[in-house]
């Protein structure tokens, strides 16, 4: 990401932000309420695009790609997880994690289903319904479909969010093991410094402008740079 600016009449919701992020790393996202970090998460995953700057994924430019290479990409090269989950209620699990395969008119291969399903710790519950599963084996759920088209980069927001201290914790660990184990890109944004604790790397937001950074950081490192930067 180079030079990002993204303005709303004058608000300025990114400032200028320059972050490079690498094949393999986890970084988590934190700030104050307000400093940015959807805006910069969304314009990194091409699902928003930025006022000024650029955006790079491997060697393509997102930001010179027009709305249907946009939606290419993230079809095909990128994964989500939101704090809401998002799951389609009316489809089982099974159907809700294959779902961006089907729209990609690309075939389901059930091997790799089971394999996903069984690496999120859902192999028995491809048939149940959304509303039969607690809210983790719901997020579990969406990270398999985020998953199920391996992509270069996975972009959460907030995935723990809606989940209990403990859920929360094995879906963290979940993370951690797909970047540990599959070398899987993560970015996710977070307000929790135990979260973040999980990341290789914490990159601060503070008004739109990068506020510093940890590396390898421990839960209490993270929570006494939000309380500098204002944060409650
Ligand atoms: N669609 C929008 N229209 C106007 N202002 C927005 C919009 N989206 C975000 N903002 C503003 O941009 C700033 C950054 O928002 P956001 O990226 O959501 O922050 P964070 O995720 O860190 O809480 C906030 O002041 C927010 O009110
Ligand atoms: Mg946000």
């Amino acid at each position: 990401m180079e030079e990002l600016h993204k303005t709303y009449g004058k608000m300025a919701a990114l400032a200028g932000v320059t972050l490079e992020i690498a094949d393999g790393e986890f970084v988590a996202m934190m700030g104050p309420s307000g400093s940015g970090k959807s805006t910069l998460l969304h314009c990194a995953a091409g699902l928003d695009t930025p006022s000024s700057g650029r955006v790079f994924l491997g060697g393509v430019e997102v930001t010179a790609l027009d709305e249907p290479g946009l939606a290419a990409l993230r079809r095909e090269r990128i994964g989500f997880v939101f704090q809401a989950y998002n799951l389609l209620q009316a489809l089982d699990v099974a159907d809700n994690i294959t779902l961006p395969l089907r729209l990609a008119g690309r075939p389901v291969d059930e091997a790799k289903l089971m394999a996903i399903a069984a690496r999120v710790g859902l192999g028995s519950r491809l048939g149940h319904r959304p509303a039969e599963l607690s809210g983790g084996q719901q997020q579990r759920v969406a990270l398999a479909r985020a998953l199920i088209t391996d992509p270069e980069v996975v972009f959460a927001d907030e995935p723990t969010g809606a989940l209990d201290t403990r859920t929360a914790r094995e879906v963290l660990t979940l993370l951690r093991e797909l970047v540990d184990e599959a070398g899987q890109t993560l970015v996710m944004v977070t307000h929790d410094p135990v979260a973040a604790s999980y990341a290789h790397r914490v990159v601060f937001l503070a008004d739109g402008h990068l506020a510093g950074e940890a590396l390898r950081p421990t839960p209490e490192q993270v929570a006494e740079r939000m309380t500098q930067l204002g944060a409650s």
